[in-house]
């Protein structure tokens, strides 16, 4: 039987509880949660580990966000991570809590219970902490070619559609990039230098169904290739993932469908 063993320094061991800081009226807190979060950091060569802090919730916003923006300004402000918008909007606060890839703003703390666990993305590097790196990701995206392209001069004042097209880019314009989906695929994991995964894929469909767009052919000879496309396997955790209540594993089937329809 083969054994698998981990690398020494990929092994997360347990590492400093932090005390609940004190809150600005010098009350006693009424409502304590408790956070355990990765840690990583390039420097040093020591493993990764779950630091456990306290967070006062009566003093708290009630996403988690909320509580890793407490965190950082109150007990440790080496935790690192990424937000900006704090509304569902710009995608760079995914990441996985309590077992599931999704967004840090827009997850209530309420809705875990018990501890909160904070985690990475799966299955990306990790620059520190909660941040990981995606550059891969996005040059898989930027692969698909995400904008218009057409032959024809361009018209005086815009490109027209009908009512009826806009309405086939609905629940795929809306993508935010975050890659909760893509980070779940388990097709992904195992062949992410070839597969485009579930997000680059999304958008893909999205300029191949664009009335506007004069590249149909080119963008499904793109992704005609054994890995790029045929890769999805339809384990739909992705869909299950999508913060945004997406369905890439649904785009996937459609872009299947028209590569079927195109060789009949
Ligand atoms: S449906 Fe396809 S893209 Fe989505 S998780 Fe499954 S294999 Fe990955
Ligand atoms: S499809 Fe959903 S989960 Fe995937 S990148 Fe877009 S918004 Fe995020
Ligand atoms: S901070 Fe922008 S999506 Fe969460």
């Amino acid at each position: 039987m083969v054994e698998f063993t981990l690398p020494r320094n990929s092994k997360v061991q347990s590492g400093k509880k932090w005390p609940l800081a004190k809150g600005a009226d010098g009350k006693k807190p009424k409502r304590v949660k408790e956070f355990r979060v990765y840690r990583w950091s390039p420097e040093g060569d020591a493993n990764p580990q779950i630091d456990t802090y306290k967070v006062d919730l009566g003093s708290c916003g009630p996403m988690v966000l909320d509580a890793l923006i407490k965190i950082k300004n109150e007990t440790d402000p080496t935790l690192a991570f990424r937000r900006s918008c704090r509304e569902g909007v710009c995608g760079s606060c995914a990441m996985n809590i309590d077992g599931q890839n999704t967004l840090a703003c827009t997850k209530a703390i309420d809705d875990v219970s018990g501890a909160v666990s904070i985690y990475p993305l799966p299955h990306q590097k990790v620059i520190k902490d909660l941040v990981p790196d995606q550059r891969h990701f996005f040059a898989q995206y930027a692969l698909v070619q995400p904008f218009l392209q057409t032959t024809t001069p361009a018209p005086e004042q815009e490109w027209r559609q009908t009512p009826e097209d806009r309405a086939k880019l609905d629940g795929l314009y809306e993508c935010i990039l975050c890659a909760c989906c893509t980070t779940s695929c388990p097709s992904y994991w195992w062949n992410e230098e070839r597969y485009l995964g579930p997000a680059s894929l999304l958008h893909a469909y999205r300029w191949i169904i664009d009335s506007r767009d004069e590249a149909t052919g080119e963008r499904l000879d793109q992704l005609e290739d054994p890995f790029r496309l045929y890769r999805c396997h339809t384990i739909m955790n992705c869909s299950q993932a999508c913060p945004k209540g997406l369905n890439p594993a649904k785009a996937i089937g459609e872009i299947k469908k028209l590569m079927v329809e195109r060789s009949s």
